[in-house]
């Protein structure tokens, strides 16, 4: 390999690498907008697509920006920075719409825009032993962007003080702001507590000095209710996103009485139902998750109850059966383990979830075989300047 060559990018794909054709075989260009003429090195191949390097723009496209953070080029997190910015919702939506597009009949309702929302308040840093921070691209080299023009500016903060407290000695730190405060879980033993934040370390996780559980606001038709996070759970990334994916739902759940919620955390997406009056049911392999949501519906005096389970071993989810809407968000590898007993627990309605479109059009295709038919779809960017993409689904029982 290792040979130089003149390509024009033709898209970008999800995860952000722009895709250009060479001599009959597709390549895959990192940093790139579509339109952008490019010298490349060729450098090999991985999973059977050839992988280039820029060596030199010739022209740019229409659509290409520069970096806007000094880091863009090394840093894992942001594959999308040499396209502007004010493109990436329709870049965004054009990934889910590949998704969903065999599915997407005249009457589904689809607006083809990604609508942002606002910096991430969830990151994993990594330890080196003297500093935090992310891994660059494709490798374990440590990137500090300082501060992450990406994330709530709160974390950046965190981050600083972290590291000032020994916390490059953990492997991986995961760094959540919530409404109520911010959570630092780290997974080592001895980390010293950090001034303002609510601190958790080891395996299996303990409280260091004033740690306290944290929460989320989440709305309902009768205002807010407060709903308990507990620490290395599950968070959708950011704090709009997960409000906007709250009020879809409960609009395409109104007037349902049974609600299911597979890959349900701490009830972040059903909670909000059974405080409109729904009976919910729920299930997550996450133990922590599943007791915080317990507890949240106890203390509202909400009809939810949430089991704990493993949705890859097939389970029995008979208490499932018969829902009026089953609500399942799965890990990014997708639904395959709890989309296996559809067709014994036929809800009336589907809400999917997905952050990885390969997952979803999969999902998408099992859904629809059988007898869903997609109503609506809605893009979310949870991951700005990522090559990463929320897609919200509404399926009807024919
Ligand atoms: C994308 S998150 C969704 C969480 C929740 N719906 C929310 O909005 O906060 C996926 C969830 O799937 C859970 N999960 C992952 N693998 C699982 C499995 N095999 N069985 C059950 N739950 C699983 C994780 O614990 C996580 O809470």
């Amino acid at each position: 390999m290792n040979e130089i060559a003149e390509l024009v990018i033709a898209r970008v794909v999800p995860r952000g690498d722009g895709f250009a054709h060479w001599r009959g075989r597709a390549v895959f260009v990192p940093n790139t907008a579509p339109g952008d003429h490019v010298r490349v090195r060729i450098e090999g191949v991985r999973r059977g697509v050839l992988r280039a390097r820029v060596l030199a723009f010739l022209a740019r496209g229409k659509v290409g920006a520069e970096p806007f953070c000094p880091h863009a080029a090394s840093c894992g997190g942001c594959a999308l920075q040499w396209i502007a910015r004010k493109y990436w919702p329709f870049l965004k939506a054009s990934w889910v719409e590949a998704a969903f597009r065999p599915f997407l009949q005249a009457g589904a309702r689809w607006r083809g825009v990604a609508i942002p929302t606002g910096p991430r308040r969830r990151v994993v840093w990594h330890g080196n032993g003297r500093h935090l921070g992310f891994f660059g691209r494709g490798s374990h080299r440590l990137v500090v962007p300082e501060p992450c023009p990406v994330v709530e500016p709160r974390l950046s903060a965190f981050r600083a003080a972290a590291e000032a407290r020994g916390w490059a000695q953990a492997r991986s730190v995961q760094a959540v702001a919530l409404q109520d405060g911010v959570y630092l879980v780290g997974d080592a033993k001895g980390l010293a507590p950090v001034q303002g934040a609510s601190c958790w370390a080891g395996r299996p996780l303990r409280a260091l000095a004033h740690a306290r559980m944290l929460a989320v606001a989440l709305p309902t038709p009768h205002g807010e209710i407060r709903v308990e996070v507990p620490p290395g759970a599950f968070v959708q990334a950011t704090r709009r996103g997960l409000a906007t994916m709250v009020k879809t739902i409960l609009r395409w759940c109104a007037g349902a009485t049974r609600v299911g919620d597979l890959y349900c955390g701490f009830g972040a997406l059903s909670l909000p139902l059974a405080a409109a009056g729904a009976e919910v049911v729920g299930a997550d392999a996450d133990q922590a998750a599943v007791a915080a949501g317990n507890k949240t519906a106890r203390r509202l005096g909400l009809h939810a109850r949430y089991f704990a389970m493993d949705l890859a071993k097939a389970p029995d989810l008979q208490a499932f059966a018969g829902m009026d809407v089953l609500i399942v968000d799965p890990p990014r590898a997708g639904a395959r383990g709890a989309l296996r007993m559809l067709g014994r627990l036929v809800p009336q309605r589907l809400v999917l979830v997905h952050c990885d479109m390969a997952a979803a059009a999969q999902d998408a295709r099992v859904v629809a075989s059988c007898g869903y038919r997609l109503r609506e779809l809605v893009a979310l960017d949870l991951f700005p300047g990522a090559g990463h993409v929320e897609a919200l689904s509404l399926w009807v029982l024919e």
